[in-house]
């Protein structure tokens, strides 16, 4: 290997592949010819070696827990910044002067509701239903009722697509959150910004007098803030994968809302405090679920750790385990899942299983401690984190397009049967 390729001697001769730079972190080998020039294919299981795309959207340094959104850290981006102006910078790469900001609010506002039709189709769910499924099908449904923002053919085309799908995407959210409440649904407010008129359409009792808590809203905002990219994850390679075969923007959200839900992505937000509770009314014994965490015999996971990319620390553990405290004291909360993630946190990072590993807590494994203080109930934790989510899924998606990315599809080692005779029923 030289600095600037790599050389790959087989089957008695050699052949030279390029080395494709990085600002910062990991650079690439272009194996892009590879197939041709020698019949072989990559296989890399879980895509842990694999990079599936050029981006200059978000960028993260697992070893030293660094997380950067266009090259601005998260520890200030969380301290400074606000959950609209996130969206601006990851869609369009820089922070928005005050006009800018102006009127991409004016742009978001200007779609703020959802067809009255699309409550028809939330009514038919049972109640019982998962929020993150209804949320997912409502995403899709969105596409029959915006049929024009799935046409897009520049970069006009994407921006608009894009405001609509922030806007309509905070109503489908707190819907789902009033259908499992049985609550009437409530209509977008112009008035208040992109978080506030979330929470109003999630908290707004029909018989009472409507108050914003500066706190809750507060806490709303950095959660939405932490989880609003995090580069080439499984959710968002998924929509863009799907976006790849020019796919629309709902229905490739859409996709990324179930590759989200599962447990050992967003889903693990749910997963903690399901575990916490266990925990908790199994006497609190927090050593015996390390213990089994432990067991290869034992499917149970310590759910809300570990992590594909951060093997040192996640950062957006770090701040959300400060807002977690900070938010229980200032509502005056005490929370016994708290005591317990805690105790849990120690007992784990001391023991030698998860220090050689490189087990640390992740995003997901003080969210619900705060999402729970703020009344959400467990179900729609992840899609609180959908909602933070969204301005990730829609700029990767549009970078996908503005690349012109080909179509992903991946290639695969056969090792099934050789060609064979089909045999007939009576000869089986
Ligand atoms: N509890 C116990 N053991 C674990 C855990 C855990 N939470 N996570 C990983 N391990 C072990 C795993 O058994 C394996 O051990 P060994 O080398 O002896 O076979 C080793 O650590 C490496 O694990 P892996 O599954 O190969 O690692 P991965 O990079 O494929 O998976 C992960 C990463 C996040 C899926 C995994 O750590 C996990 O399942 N964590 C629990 C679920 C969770 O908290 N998910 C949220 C991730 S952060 C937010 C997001 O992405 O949405």
């Amino acid at each position: 290997m030289s600095d600037n390729k790599v050389v790959l001697n087989y089957d008695g001769k050699s052949f030279e592949y390029p080395i494709i730079d990085s600002t910062i972190g990991d650079r690439g080998i272009d194996i892009s010819k590879l197939r041709d020039q020698t019949g072989l294919i990559t296989l890399d299981l879980g895509y842990k070696n694999t990079g599936a795309t050029l981006s200059d959207i978000t960028y993260l340094d697992g070893d030293n827990g660094e997380l950067y959104y266009r090259g601005y850290p998260i520890e200030q981006i969380a301290e400074k910044s606000n959950f609209t102006e996130v969206m601006y910078l990851l869609l369009h790469g820089e922070l928005p002067t005050s006009d800018q900001f102006q009127s991409f609010q004016k742009g978001i506002n200007k779609y703020n509701f959802v067809a009255d039709e699309m409550k028809k189709i939330l009514d038919v769910f049972p109640r019982s239903a998962h929020p993150m499924g209804v949320l997912s099908s409502l995403t899709s449904a969105l596409t029959a009722f915006n049929p024009r923002a799935v046409d897009v053919n520049s970069k006009e085309d994407l921006d608009h697509a894009a405001e609509m799908m922030i806007a309509k995407f905070s109503h489908l959210c707190a819907w789902t959150y009033r259908k499992k409440l049985g609550l009437p649904i409530n209509h977008g407010d112009n008035s208040l910004n992109y978080v506030e008129n979330f929470y109003k359409m999630c908290f707004r009792r029909p018989n009472e007098e409507f108050h914003l808590d500066p706190i809750v809203v507060g806490a709303l905002d950095k959660l939405l803030i932490l989880h609003a990219d995090h580069e080439q994850n499984c959710s968002t390679s998924t929509v863009r994968m799907v976006g790849s075969a020019h796919t629309g923007l709902f229905a490739s959200v859409s996709a990324g809302i179930s590759a989200l839900w599962g447990p050992l992505h967003g889903g693990a937000n749910q997963a903690v405090i399901e575990m916490l509770e266990l925990i908790e009314q199994d006497g609190g014994d927090v050593a015996k679920y390390v213990e089994k965490a432990k067991n290869k015999d034992d499917n149970f996971r310590l759910m809300g750790f570990g992590h594909r990319v951060y093997k040192n620390f996640d950062p957006r553990a770090t701040i959300i385990k400060k807002a977690a405290d900070d938010i229980l004291n200032a509502l005056g909360i005490e929370d016994k899942a708290l005591d317990i993630a805690m105790q849990l946190e120690r007992v784990a990072l001391e023991d030698e299983y998860f220090v050689s590993r490189k087990l640390y807590p992740n995003v997901d494994f003080y969210s619900g401690i705060i999402y729970r203080a703020l009344g959400i109930p467990t179900e729609m934790f992840t899609v609180m984190f959908a909602l933070g989510r969204l301005p990730g899924w829609i700029s990767q998606w549009k970078e996908m397009r503005l690349h012109n990315d080909p179509i992903g599809r991946p290639r695969q080692v056969y090792q099934g049967a050789q060609k064979r005779d089909y045999v007939d029923f009576s000869a089986r």
